[in-house]
């Protein structure tokens, strides 16, 4: 069975079940999500293997060979039509144009389930999906249930990163308007215990973590790489409650009346769906979704142990980020540019500033160490890698405004997460394309031979499509000092 199967049997049905990495009913065989691809802007569908089972990533992979995908469709396989799309603009726009958010790569974040590789989806700030117009979600004070699988180890404390229950107009409409799943670090409204990350429920106006609109003790950090985050509410009762989605079982971290403010008794929920995003749109926030639902009626705690159970027999577990030729930590490295027009050039610093030079054996010194980079296992994530300056120690390529950059590490979870980078294989066939951990629809790029982290035909000039391949892929070689 599947975990719809088992909100069905336990007689609080499914009204949206999402997932990129499998199928959520035992006898689902339809699409899972779309991706579209940077090479022709066209789109195709990923099924699961087979009935029931893991994504297809395969499919994906042959389709997205040698260019970019972005995740357009996540598929409701309800059968209720609950799709969620690239988010419109509400009380605040994101990036895109027209002010919609940003799409997710769809190779940001690799999994395994039972040893069969799928791919999450991968939020930076700016991405959000939504269904502005769903049917069958709890709407007024009616009763819901959802859970969430999440990545414990990608998260920050922007607004708002959900999945739940939302204004159908993606604006703030008032206290007691949403009821999703809140997971983040943000102290902007309630807290829990330790320094967070927490499961919290965002209920408009407020993240919640139990009665009290600030500090709850009860509710713990957790950050499992797999967490497995819980939210149901019914009239004047609701809970928050957690697990390690690869082992183990639930805990209740707070199930009881409504929070001490008016607003939320009773709840005026609108029955958007909305992921990545706060209620009005808000576009801070980051983390990773692998899958998720919503249903109708509160779930008991006996249905949710089962689905739990699920979850855990699905194995999630980690898988490589990087492909193309190996990176040696500690070795020093120049990356030469691939484009036709410019093939002796290298990445290189000017202060702070990071670009392209020309560089040879005959060059300075100076010019030399400036196009050095030492390998370091990545500030952010010691599975990618990061750059430190050779003739700067301290200082490490990151992107700021997406421009690249050569800063000292100021100890800041930003800082490690911006200056962390994933090579894969080159995009245009040669040596490595080298993506943002934390943003990865984006690359190494030279654009007027400046340095970049770029998004393949995004709203930056750039990000054009025109010779994008060329331009994100780098060949790693010795470096000159
Ligand atoms: O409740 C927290 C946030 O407050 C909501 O997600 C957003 O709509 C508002 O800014
Ligand atoms: O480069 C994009 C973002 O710009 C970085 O993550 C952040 O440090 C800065 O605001």
């Amino acid at each position: 069975a599947g975990p719809c199967d088992i909100y069905s049997s336990g007689g609080t049905p499914c009204i949206a079940a999402h997932s990129t990495t499998r199928a959520l009913y035992s006898a689902y065989s339809g699409s899972l999500y779309q991706v579209k691809r940077g090479s022709d802007n066209t789109t195709t569908s990923i099924l699961p293997l087979s009935a029931g089972g893991v994504a297809n990533a395969a499919a994906q992979d042959s389709f997205c060979a040698s260019t970019t995908c972005l995740i357009t469709i996540i598929y409701d396989q309800s059968g209720r039509g609950n799709h969620l799309r690239q988010a419109p603009p509400g009380g605040f726009s994101g990036p895109e144009s027209n002010g919609y958010d940003n799409l997710a790569s769809a190779i940001g974040a690799p999994v395994t389930l039972n040893g069969q590789k799928a791919y999450g989806v991968f939020s930076s700030p700016g991405t959000g999906y939504s269904n502005n117009a769903a049917s069958g979600t709890a709407t007024g004070d009616a009763a819901e249930g959802m859970y969430a699988v999440l990545d414990g180890s990608h998260y920050n404390g922007g607004c708002c990163y959900d999945y739940g229950n939302a204004e159908t107009n993606s604006h703030d409409t008032g206290n007691g308007h949403m009821e999703a799943i809140y997971y983040g670090d943000s102290t902007a409204w309630g807290s829990g215990a330790g320094s967070g990350p927490w499961i919290m429920a965002d209920l408009e106006n407020g993240l919640f973590s139990g009665v009290s609109p600030g500090n709850n003790a009860g509710d713990p950090s957790i950050s499992y790489r797999f967490v497995t985050a819980i939210v149901k509410g019914e009239p004047n009762h609701w809970a928050v409650r957690g697990a390690n989605a690869a082992s183990g079982t639930l805990s209740t971290y707070y199930s009881g009346v409504r929070p001490s403010v008016s607003g939320y008794n009773p709840m005026s929920k609108e029955g958007a769906i909305i992921l990545g995003i706060g209620g009005d749109n808000s576009v801070s926030a980051q983390g990773t979704f692998y899958e998720g639902v919503m249903t109708t009626g509160y779930p008991s705690d006996a249905t949710e142990a089962l689905v739990q159970a699920n979850i855990v027999a699905a194995k999630y577990a980690t898988t490589s980020l990087t492909s193309g030729p190996a990176l040696t930590v500690g070795s020093s490295v120049s990356l030469r540019v691939t484009t036709s027009c410019c093939t002796t050039r290298y990445l290189a610093h000017t202060g702070s500033v990071v670009n392209t030079q020309v560089v040879s054996s005959s060059s300075t010194t100076a010019l030399k160490q400036q196009a050095s980079w030492t390998v370091r296992a990545g500030l952010g994530n010691s599975a990618c890698f990061s750059f430190e300056s050779k003739d700067t120690a301290g200082s490490y390529i990151r992107h700021y405004n997406f421009a690249l950059v050569l800063n000292a590490n100021d100890g800041t979870k930003q800082f490690r997460e911006d200056a962390t980078f994933c090579p894969q294989t080159g995009l245009n066939g040669q040596g490595s394309s080298i993506r943002s951990w934390g943003y990865p629809t984006r690359y190494f790029r030279h654009y007027d031979n400046v340095a970049y982290t770029a998004s393949n035909g995004g709203v930056h000039s750039f990000d054009a499509a025109s010779l994008f391949n060329d331009d994100a892929s780098w060949v790693i070689g010795t470096s000159f000092a």
